[in-house]
């Protein structure tokens, strides 16, 4: 009766572990994170918490399981080991992030292997394949704005690190247009009083307009120093290139009486950013570091939309009853030749085909990847704080620009 028992048992759990059409009920991917993004790691959780609570049970659901690796340094070493474990693990798809030093290791093994990857990282400028891309370029955005307001002359300061894609595109366009332009490389200084030396010396130079295209935390870093030069008095105007424009600290620099003018992804008036904060705002901190008492990075937004995105590839391929269990042996990464994953190509494919709503508003990808029919607020700083004066869509014109001012 104890061997019947135990059959039955073994029974029961070959039945649990093989769900429809042998697509298995739980889909582990992997997770690689970096020193700086603590809040992402927490959104990247508490995005897989809520997808595996809130589940329609009649789908017969598939639970999202994740394996982390943080990585201390973007060496390509660090980086081949952390794919290597993860991808040995047999993860279905890695969410993480990159940086200048490790892109190509990362891009490569995917493409190589056939292993996706979905990333809130800076989008690359190349067409790489097996790489989602949950930032939209901000390119077409930033061009728009200098068009609209009439930029003859202007400082370019840029940080390398997030790519050569705007610095690019504003180089093309100054040689097109008659522009005069003074790009600086900012990406790399690390001592105050140099960022102090490249504002005065364009202040003898009589530049009074500056794009800053960097991460949040070096444009505050580069706006300090603006206060401190008393360079945020009327008539200076200064364009954020970054898509978290109400996270900048721009009080200081406003008050001078310096026009502002930035962009941002995340929208406060989406119920599923409002439904979204409700809950994140009550998360404990022990648990979920920096949920409470930090304002929310877009790259965390762009965190939970890419948990979103992988969520509806899944219940598509589960669907279409595409099988995607990993059959033989854990995968070597550095077996010679490359033997890439089987069913990667069809949940690369199914990953771009997802057309779903997320907290950065309408998510969709074009065949290389790239986000595409999104929509990205453009915001000054008025009295009273940041103000939305306009959406840009990829393919359009701001021709609403006045009529949205004044209303
Ligand atoms: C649950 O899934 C089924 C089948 O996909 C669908 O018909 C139904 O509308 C879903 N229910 C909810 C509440 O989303
Ligand atoms: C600053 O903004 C105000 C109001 O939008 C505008 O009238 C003025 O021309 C702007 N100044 C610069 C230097 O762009
Ligand atoms: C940062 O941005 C988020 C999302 O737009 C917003 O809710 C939050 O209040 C902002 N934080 C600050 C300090 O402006
Ligand atoms: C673009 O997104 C909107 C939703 O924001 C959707 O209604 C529309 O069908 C999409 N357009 C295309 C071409 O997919």
């Amino acid at each position: 009766i104890d061997k019947m028992a135990q059959k039955c048992v073994l029974f029961l759990l070959w039945l649990s572990g093989r769900s429809l059409a042998g697509f298995p009920n739980q889909i582990n991917i992997g997770g690689l994170f970096m020193r700086s993004t603590v809040q992402e790691h927490s959104a990247f959780r508490f995005a897989v918490q809520l997808y595996n609570t809130n589940q329609n049970t009649t789908e017969k659901p598939f639970h999202l399981n994740y394996n982390v690796d943080n990585l201390e340094s973007s060496n390509s070493f660090s980086v081949t080991h952390a794919f290597c474990s993860q991808f040995s693990r047999g993860v279905y798809a890695i969410f993480g992030f990159y940086d200048k030093k490790s892109m190509n290791t990362l891009t490569s093994f995917c493409g190589a292997l056939h292993t996706s990857f979905v990333t809130p990282s800076y989008p690359t400028d190349n067409e790489v394949q097996f790489v989602i891309q949950m930032r939209p370029a901000l390119r077409g955005a930033v061009l728009s704005l200098l068009s609209h307001y009439k930029w003859q002359k202007f400082v370019y300061l840029y940080d390398t690190d997030r790519g050569f894609s705007i610095l690019q595109a504003i180089m093309e366009s100054a040689v097109t247009n008659n522009w005069q332009v003074t790009a600086r490389s900012v990406g790399s200084i690390t001592d105050a009083a140099e960022l102090k030396r490249i504002i005065e010396e364009m202040d003898r130079r009589q530049e009074k307009r500056y794009i800053i295209d960097c991460e949040v935390d070096r444009i505050n870093t580069i706006l300090g120093q603006v206060v401190s030069l008393g360079k945020n008095a009327r008539g200076y105007h200064y364009i954020l290139s970054n898509l978290g424009f109400s996270n900048v600290s721009l009080d200081k620099v406003f008050l001078g009486g310096a026009n502002i003018s930035g962009f941002q992804i995340v929208s406060p008036e989406n119920s599923i950013v409002q439904q979204f904060l409700q809950r994140w705002e009550r998360l404990d901190e022990r648990e979920f570091p920096e949920a409470k008492n930090t304002p929310l990075k877009y790259t965390s937004a762009l965190t939970h939309d890419a948990i979103l995105v992988i969520a509806e590839a899944f219940r598509y391929l589960r669907r279409q009853r595409v099988d995607v269990s990993r059959r033989g042996g854990a995968g070597d990464c550095l077996a010679n030749p490359a033997v890439p994953w089987s069913q990667g190509i069809d949940i690369e494919r199914a990953l771009k085909m997802v057309q779903v709503q997320g907290m950065t508003g309408n998510i969709q990808f074009d065949s290389y990847g790239r986000r595409s029919n999104y929509t990205i607020d453009v915001y000054e700083m008025r009295t009273g704080g940041p103000k939305k004066v306009q959406a840009h869509t990829p393919g359009k014109r701001f021709n609403l620009y006045r009529k949205v001012v004044k209303s």
